[in-house]
Order: structure tokens, then sequence, then C-alpha cells
């Protein structure tokens, strides 16, 4: 089977890499020259375990190539993947389109034979059906089908979401069988591994994907409003959270309180959705207030920090582990730190940071913050420690060695990586996240 994947970004990328590695023969259809250039280097532009290993392996053995020419590889292809970028509109919060539609209109005088487009991107619902109006005017004569087949890849993880999925959702038009078939045939690999493939209409498919992120960011809300009243009432937010998860009902993920859920997809589809649903006329009021509280989380983990510190951060250093929006990517968009730590310097504290992977992405978005190579080095006289992005590596750290760096004793712990019990005998005054046992 010959698939096209238009857009090398993060979905396109993990997803071309891995229908490759299905044996499928893929080429990958990038625009943006400098990554082009990289990935024919045999470079990859993000950061995503195992991917490199992933594409140089399926590159070797001829099952992807990379281009920038959207021709040759739409007309040979039984399956094009849309999978370009669908960013949040400044201002209005809807999804951009822009790159969709231009895609779309660019690959239809390459359509040649039976040929199924179907987007990849996160795309509101009626996308699939104003591609197929678009690419009907454009192509009369042509002889295609547009599905929706979005994807639930995590960053960190996206390898393993893509290999061994909880299930793929796939939106076929009314009644169409080939087009149904031939997503069944890519998707075989997993299907003869169990991995349920289920088939819904186009609208439910692009639904989907918004609701399950929306549901997703509302449990994280959810349990970060319980951490606050665990620290009121002098409970612990993870004995709560092992309580309930507990419950299949409920189930156990998605349950670990922090500060605030950021990264490239839930902000912006908690967002599309909200518009989607205003302009429906039902909106959403719950997931509105998912919005809201999101927000305000950000702010409120400023203040917890500022009071950790006895009220006053002013020429205090506060040394900062992680900045990436979660551990295992390089990616900063709508990360937690670009709220909180713009707001601590704002406030006068002289603020360093550490992350392992992030710091070429985030440098420049942190003026007047100081970087360090070493988590050790910045934690050399620092005042207070602030851990924002649960890296492994710092889960390992000697805590007792650690505090004789510093000079003084706050651990402000926003994802409840440490023991209390472990922080207080290093010597640590300890402040989690709705840990009221630990904070009384
Ligand atoms: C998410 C969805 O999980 C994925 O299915 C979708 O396709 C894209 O969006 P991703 O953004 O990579 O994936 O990260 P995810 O692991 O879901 O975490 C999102 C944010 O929620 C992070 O900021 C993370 O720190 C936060 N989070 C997650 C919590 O604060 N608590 C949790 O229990 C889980």
């Amino acid at each position: 089977m010959k698939v096209c994947m238009i857009g090398g970004g993060y979905v396109g990328l993990v997803s071309a890499a891995c229908f490759s590695d299905f044996g499928w023969s893929v080429t990958c259809v990038e625009k943006d020259t400098e990554k082009l250039a990289m990935l024919l280097d045999g470079q990859i532009p993000i950061f995503e375990p195992g991917l490199d290993d992933l594409v140089a392996r399926n590159r070797a053995a001829g099952r992807i190539v990379f281009t920038g020419e959207m021709g040759p590889a739409v007309s040979e292809a039984d399956l094009v993947f849309l999978a370009v970028g669908t960013p949040m509109r400044r201002g209005s919060g809807h999804a951009d389109l822009t790159y969709v539609y231009a895609a779309v209109a660019e690959l239809a005088p390459h359509l040649t034979g039976y040929t199924v487009i179907t987007t990849k991107s996160t795309v509101p619902v009626g996308t699939s059906r104003e591609i197929e109006r678009r690419l009907r005017m454009l192509r009369p004569d042509g002889d295609f089908s547009v599905c929706s087949n979005p994807e639930f890849l995590r960053e960190g993880s996206a390898i393993g979401d893509f290999t061994h999925p909880d299930r793929v959702i796939v939106g076929v038009g009314e009644d169409d069988a080939r087009a149904r078939d031939v997503m069944s045939r890519v998707y075989k690999p997993l299907a003869l591994r169990n991995a349920p493939v289920i088939f819904t209409t186009r609208e439910s498919a692009e639904l989907a994907k918004y609701a399950a992120n929306a549901f997703l960011a509302m449990k994280i809300s959810f349990i970060n409003e319980m951490a606050d009243l665990c620290e009121a009432v002098g409970a612990d937010v993870q004995q709560v959270a092992t309580a309930i998860g507990s419950d299949r009902r409920i189930g156990d993920k998605f349950l670990h309180a922090g500060p605030g859920y950021g990264g490239s997809c839930f902000p912006k589809d908690v967002s599309a959705l909200v518009r989607t649903a205003r302009e429906a006329r039902r909106p959403l009021s719950l997931v509105e207030q998912v919005q809201t509280v999101n927000e305000e989380r950000k702010q409120a983990m400023v203040s917890k920090i500022v009071e950790a510190a006895g009220g006053e951060v002013r020429d205090r250093v506060i040394a900062v582990l992680g900045v990436t929006f979660k551990p295992n990517t390089d990616d900063m968009r709508e990360a937690p730190s670009l709220t909180i730590v713009p707001r601590l310097m704002d406030k006068g504290a002289s603020v360093r940071l550490h992350d392992p992977q992030g710091r070429r992405q985030a440098e420049p978005l942190f003026e007047g913050a100081r970087w360090f190579d070493s988590a050790m080095e910045m934690i050399d006289g620092a005042d207070i420690l602030v851990l924002l992005t649960e890296w492994n590596e710092y889960r390992a750290l000697d805590l007792k060695a650690v505090k004789g760096l510093m000079r003084g004793d706050r651990l402000v712990d926003l994802r409840n990586v440490f023991q209390p019990d472990d922080a207080m005998r290093a010597g640590f005054v300890y402040e989690g996240v709705g840990r009221g046992d630990a904070a009384a």
C-alpha cells in the first residue's frame, strides 16, 4: 500500500515512521525547507524518544522517503493523510484551517486513480465534508473519498501510543465501503494485534477527538481543584486520586495534580470545542469552566511559591527544575512555566532554569533568567527550589546533597515527585500540591 503523509511535523512524522514500520511504502511531504533538509540529512527536527531509530531503520529499508514535492507522492498514493498544523487562531480561539485547505488545493490536481484522503490533524466537526466539497469542485472527475482519522498520540510516548493504541477511530462517509476497506487495510497490522479499529461517521470521529481531550483536561482540572481542597482540609490528593481512580468507571489515569495542563493539544482543543459549541448554540458550560480553572491554576502556583518563600520573593534566588509542558519532550507550547517564571521575575526574583531537553526551545522565551546545563550547579546557592516538570532525572536527586548546596531550605514540588518525609529529613520545608498532611 502506498501512503502519502502531508506534513512532517510531530503527528505526520511519527505516523509516517510507524506506517513505514508496518511495511507500507510512505512518502512524507514537508514544505518547510529547513525541516526537509534536516530530514534528508537523517536528523529528526523534534525530540521524541525512539523516533530517530525508527526513521533511520525504515529509511535504510527504503520504506520511507522525504520530499518537498507533493505531486508525485499524491499521484502514486492509495491513501493521503493530511497532517499539517491546525493552530489556534489568535483572538477567536478557533482552529486555523489555512494549512489544511492549502494542502487540499495543492493536492487536487495530482489525484490519480481511486484515492482516500484523510485528516490526521485535529480538525473541527464538518471539516472532512468541507474538504470533500472543495475537492469535488476542483476535480469533478476525481475518484476519491474523504475520511477522518484523528490521532491520540501523547508527546514523549507517541510511538508506543501509535503501535499500541486503546483504539483507532476512523470516520467514513455513509456507505463508503471502498474507503472503509482502504482504512481497514492500512490499520490491519494493529487490528491483528487486537487493537480496536472503530468506524464512525466523519462528524463523530472529528468530535470524538475534541471530546476526548476536553474530558481529559476536565479530569486534570477536577483533581487540581480537589488538591486545593485537600490542602484546606488536611487530606492528601494522591491518596484521594488512588481511592477514586480504583473505581473503573473513573479510571486511575490523568488524576495527577499539578500546575495545570499545557501542551500543543489540550489548551487549543478545549478552546476550539468551546467555539464550536457556542456557534452551534449549545454552549458547554462545563468545558468553558475547565478553561478558566486551568488559567487560574497557573497564577495560583505563583502565589503558592511566593507563600512558600515567606510572602516575598524579591531578590531571592529561585531554581526551577524543568520548564517543558511535561517530561520527555522539548515542547514549550502552553507550558505552565511560561506563566509562572515571568511572574516570579516580575516580583523581583532572580530565576535560574534547568531542563534536560528544553533549553534550546525555551531559552529565548525567558528573558532575564539564567540557564544551567547541570541541575546541581543551578541549585548551588539557591534560596528556593521549585520542581515544575517531572523529568525522571529529578526523581533521582539526592535531596540531602541538594539541600547542602542551597542557601535556603524551601522546596516547592509542583508535581508531587518527592516524598514529603524524605524532603523534611533532608532539612527542607516542603510544599507539594494537595498534600494537606505534609503541609500541616
Ligand atoms: C494529549 C493527549 O493525551 C493526546 O491523546 C492527544 O492526541 C494530544 O494531547 P500531550 O499533549 O502530548 O497529549 O500530553 P499529555 O500527556 O496528555 O499531557 C497534557 C498535559 O496535562 C501536560 O501538561 C501534563 O503535565 C498534564 N497532566 C497530564 C497533568 O497535569 N496531570 C495528569 O494527570 C496528566
